[in-house]
Parts: C-alpha cells; sequence; structure tokens
C-alpha cells in the first residue's frame, strides 16, 4: 500500500508498506505493478527506511507516470528483491550516478557508509534529486561525470545509461556497474531482458542488472 509520495525534481519517490518483503542487496530490482498495464516495471530499491520501500520513478512512459500518480492509500503487487545486486565487500568505494541512475544510490550508501558519490544529471531541475545523496558531487550537461573521476578512482559502483556505463568501464574496467532493459517478467522466464555484454548473451533480472563477470 502506498504510504506517501514526494516530488524530486521531476522524479516521484514512492513509498510502500513493507509488508513481509525484504529490501535485499543494494542494486536488487523489485517488479513494480503498474495500474492499467499488463506488465509489471522494474525498478531499483532507492530507499529502505523503517517498515517501507521507497522507488524514485522517473514519468517517462504510461507504466511510470502511472506509478507516480498513485495515491495514498492505494494497493500494488510488488514482487521482489530480484537480480543480483552490488558486491559490498570494497575497501575505496566511490558512487558513480547519471540521471534516474541515481535510484539505488541512497540505500547503496546507507550499506557503504556514505562513501563520496559523484552524479551527473541533463538539468538543473533533475539535479534536484541530488538531495538524497547528501556530499556528492554534482554535474550538469554538458560536463559529464567522467571529467571527474581521478585516475585512481577506487572501486566505483555505477549507475546509469548506457553511454555512461560504457565511459566509466573504459576508464575503469573493474567497475560493478548496473544495467538496464527492458523487463516482463524480472526472474528469468521470459527472456525479454536478454542484452550483448562483451559477446555474451545475458538475462539481465537473473544475471545482473550487476552483471559480475562481464569483464
Ligand atoms: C533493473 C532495472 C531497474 C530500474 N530501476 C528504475 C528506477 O529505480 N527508477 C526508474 O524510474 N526507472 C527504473 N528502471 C527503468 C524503468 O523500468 C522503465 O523506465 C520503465 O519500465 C518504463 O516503462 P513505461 O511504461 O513508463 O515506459 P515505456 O513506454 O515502456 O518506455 C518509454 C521509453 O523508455 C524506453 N525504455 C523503457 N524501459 C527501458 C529500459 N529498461 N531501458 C532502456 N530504455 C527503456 C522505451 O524504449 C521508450 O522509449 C529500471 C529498469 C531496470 C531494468
Ligand atoms: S525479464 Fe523475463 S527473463 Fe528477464
Amino acid at each position: 500500500m502506498v504510504s506517501a509520495t514526494e516530488s524530486v525534481g521531476p522524479f516521484t519517490l514512492l513509498r510502500l508498506e513493507r509488508g513481509e518483503l525484504e529490501p535485499g542487496v543494494p542494486g536488487q530490482f523489485f517488479m513494480l505493478e503498474a495500474p492499467g498495464r499488463v506488465l509489471p516495471r522494474p525498478m531499483s530499491l532507492c530507499q529502505a527506511p523503517h517498515g517501507e520501500l521507497a522507488f524514485l520513478i522517473d514519468p517517462i512512459g504510461p507504466g511510470t507516470r502511472a506509478l507516480c500518480a498513485l495515491r495514498i492509500g492505494e494497493a500494488i503487487h510488488v514482487l521482489g528483491p530480484l537480480g543480483n545486486g552490488f558486491d559490498l565487500d570494497l575497501s575505496r568505494p566511490l558512487l558513480v550516478a547519471g540521471g534516474i541512475g541515481i535510484a539505488p544510490m541512497p540505500y547503496l550508501a546507507a550499506a557503504l557508509g556514505d562513501p563520496p558519490a559523484i552524479l551527473g544529471f541533463r538539468t538543473e531541475h533533475h539535479a534536484e534529486a541530488a538531495g538524497l545523496l547528501p556530499g556528492a558531487e554534482i554535474v550538469v550537461e554538458p560536463r559529464l561525470v567522467t571529467e571527474l573521476l581521478q585516475d585512481d578512482p577506487g572501486d566505483v559502483l555505477a549507475c546509469g545509461p548506457e553511454p555512461m556505463l560504457e565511459a566509466v568501464r573504459r576508464r575503469v574496467p573493474r567497475a560493478q556497474l548496473a544495467w538496464e532493459a527492458r523487463m516482463a517478467c524480472g526472474y528469468g522466464a521470459c527472456y525479454g531482458c536478454v542484452v550483448e555484454i562483451d559477446g555474451r548473451y545475458r538475462r539481465l533480472c537473473v544475471d545482473g542488472p550487476v552483471v559480475r563477470d562481464a569483464a
């Protein structure tokens, strides 16, 4: 059941009562029923306050717009946590995110003890979402997150659009990257999320979103 909704720049933070669901490992995702749509939509867990699961949603199409339009007290079906999250056994974590790729970062930052973070956004309005990750360095286009990466940036954990992930990987081949694909089932049954990564076809819902042995 929806416990609250908050505007965060152009995005909506949708807070749901947790019920029996576990929050899982940062980087894992949940399939959220999108009212009026046949298929659920994959969403990364953004925050896990006591008794709640919170998702940051970019209203880019009918499913995400329906989720952002939910009202307090409405109920939706939620499945998860699903997929592979980030490996958190790191000595020098650095979070890197672009756009709605900020979504899994607050939960990840909480698990890692608030490590440094670099965030990139298309506009100042989108950059209002940086308020979810206090202390992060922020760039707004035409500047790019890769401009802020040092020569030895540490253990990079990244989420964002594919060109950003590719650019981060060129600079930091060992970076952990959370990839995206369209998903229908979320648990390996439909093959709708198959993508080619380094010449191998992967079902991103079960082999990702954080693909361990992609390099
Ligand atoms: C593991 C995972 C975690 C995600 N976490 C979040 C999140 O925390 N917050 C959030 O806002 N979004 C997240 N997404 C993306 C979100 O699921 C899609 O934006 C949503 O399903 C689009 O549905 P729609 O009906 O609104 O738009 P559609 O009509 O389905 O799509 C609108 C446009 O976006 C494109 N598109 C849709 N889905 C994707 C995708 N997965 N990758 C690339 N392009 C796509 C379409 O081609 C189309 O151009 C995540 C996706 C994945 C796979
Ligand atoms: S979404 Fe169905 S197999 Fe991945």
